[in-house]
């Protein structure tokens, strides 16, 4: 069965309380509008559509930037949830597989209960994900009889007895996308909200005969984000559930509450994570690295076997090879770093190519940046860079060639050679001590002191 999914995201988002759509609020390091593609994504959706409208064009930037496949449908009013899934109808034309929605500020959603719902559309025409609320609260209520969905309620528009019912509508909806498309044709606006209404199709494909029925989920998967408030405790959620997954799936976390992972973290297996380790979009471990603690990573691949940290820093670009060794108070930004070379100490590489087992000194600096322009710096294998040697770029260092410490390298250095790039030293003896008494003897002249 073929799948469309349609996430619905043009609300304002009002009791955000920012100038940011809330679909771009980020959890997990990832715009909230990218866990509901996630989400979706079980189903192996063959087309999938996001319904923007406040703050259209910012949407639609990101989103090409997340998902590049992405489709997308403008709703220029926000008039309601049917209103909305009836906007993707552009992109569902002659689509004769089943249509998925999700909304674009429910981000946990898991694969288990979405495929529950491909299943339950064997016995339904309809399926409709509800949950049994622990405080029911404003949302719509499922009516059912038996195993048959009748109709949903909207709160503002249910009587008491209907209010009493536990089992809500999530809004995850599941139906042939010709059949939802249809059904929402036919949805008014004559309710307490004056909104088309979504929930509404339920009782409309009653009428015509079809059947509709519920999955339930539990509570926590709905979870909607419409405060700061609920950013922040699904953020601790997000956070919880990835810890527990990269320990099931093979990652030693020495203080898995002091990790903090993006949606896309990808870890090996046999991984160790040291404590207070931040993880931001981008990172992929290979088996068995070590990520010592306060490292912070994003955009970056760690190669196998290699040992990032304590306290360093990886950023857009840095590509580690199989063994490699950052140590502290590093920084790497657009690099390769070579199988086994090892940066330890100190260091900032940007733009830069580091041969396998080079060795780069306590202190170096690729001087990468001239004010307007960045350069690239080449280091060749096995290449030994002294500490405190900057190499200004575009600068290459050949194979097996050594800089001597304090080297502030402006030429390219042969394979082999060993470039002195300092002023030579000379020795005054006995000078040192002679200054000395002269500073004391005019200090005393000054103050008085000895
Ligand atoms: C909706 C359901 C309610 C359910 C609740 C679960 C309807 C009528 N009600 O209510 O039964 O219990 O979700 O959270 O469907 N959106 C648009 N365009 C619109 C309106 C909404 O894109 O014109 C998007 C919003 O951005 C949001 C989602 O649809 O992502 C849900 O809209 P919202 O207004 O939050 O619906 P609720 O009133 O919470
Ligand atoms: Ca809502």
């Amino acid at each position: 069965m073929s799948i469309a999914l349609i996430v619905l995201a043009a609300g304002q988002g009002t009791r955000m309380n920012s100038d940011l759509p809330k679909v771009l609020h980020e959890l997990g390091g990832a715009p909230l509008f990218a866990h509901a593609l996630a989400s979706g994504a079980a189903l192996a959706p063959s087309r999938s559509v996001l319904v923007v409208g406040h703050g259209a064009a910012a949407v639609e930037k990101a989103a090409a930037q997340h998902a590049p496949d992405v489709l997308f449908a403008r709703q220029p009013e926000q008039n309601g949830t049917a209103h909305a899934v009836g906007c993707a109808a552009e992109h569902l034309a002659g689509f004769d597989g089943d249509a998925l929605v999700l909304y674009g500020d429910t981000p946990f959603i898991s694969a288990e209960t979405l495929q529950a719902m491909a299943k339950a559309r064997a016995e339904h025409d309809l399926v409709v994900l509800g949950f049994e609320a622990a405080d029911p609260d404003r949302y719509g209520r499922l009516v059912m009889e038996g195993d048959r969905l009748q109709r949903i309620v909207e709160y503002k528009d249910a009587s008491d007895e209907e209010r009493a019912i536990r089992l809500c509508n999530s809004g995850v909806v599941m139906a042939p996308a010709g059949l939802l498309l249809d059904l929402v044709a036919e949805v008014g606006n004559e309710n307490a909200s004056g909104e088309y209404y979504l929930t509404d199709i339920v009782e409309i494909a009653n009428a015509r005969g079809l059947s509709a029925g519920a999955v339930r989920c539990d509570e926590a998967e709905t979870l909607g984000i419409n405060t700061r408030a609920e950013l922040a405790a699904a953020e601790a959620l997000f956070q919880a559930r990835a810890r527990a997954r990269a320990l099931d799936n093979g990652a030693t976390l020495q203080a898995p509450e002091t990790v903090f992972f993006a949606l896309d973290t990808h870890l090996g297996r046999d991984v160790v994570i040291e404590p207070n380790v931040v993880f931001g979009p981008g990172v992929t471990v290979e088996n068995g690295a070590r990520i010592r603690a306060f490292s912070h990573l994003e955009g970056c691949h760690v190669g196998a076997g290699a040992t990032i940290g304590p306290f360093a820093r990886l950023r857009p670009g840095a590509e580690l090879g199989n063994d490699a060794r950052i140590g502290n108070f590093v920084e790497i930004k657009n690099a390769q770093v070579g199988e086994g070379a090892k940066v330890n100490h100190l260091t900032y590489i940007g733009d830069a190519e580091i041969g396998e087992a080079a060795n780069i000194g306590a202190g170096t600096v690729t001087c990468n940046y001239d004010g307007v322009n960045k350069h690239r710096t080449t280091i060749g294998n096995r290449a030994f860079i002294g500490s405190s040697t900057m190499l200004v770029a575009p600068v290459s260092i050949g194979d097996e060639a050594m800089t001597a410490s304090g080297s502030v390298i402006t030429e390219n250095v042969p394979e082999g050679a060993l470039a002195l790039g300092r002023a030579r030293q000379v020795n005054k003896p006995g000078l040192a001590r002679r200054l000395f008494e002269k500073f004391k003897s005019e200090r005393k002249k000054r103050t008085g002191k000895q």
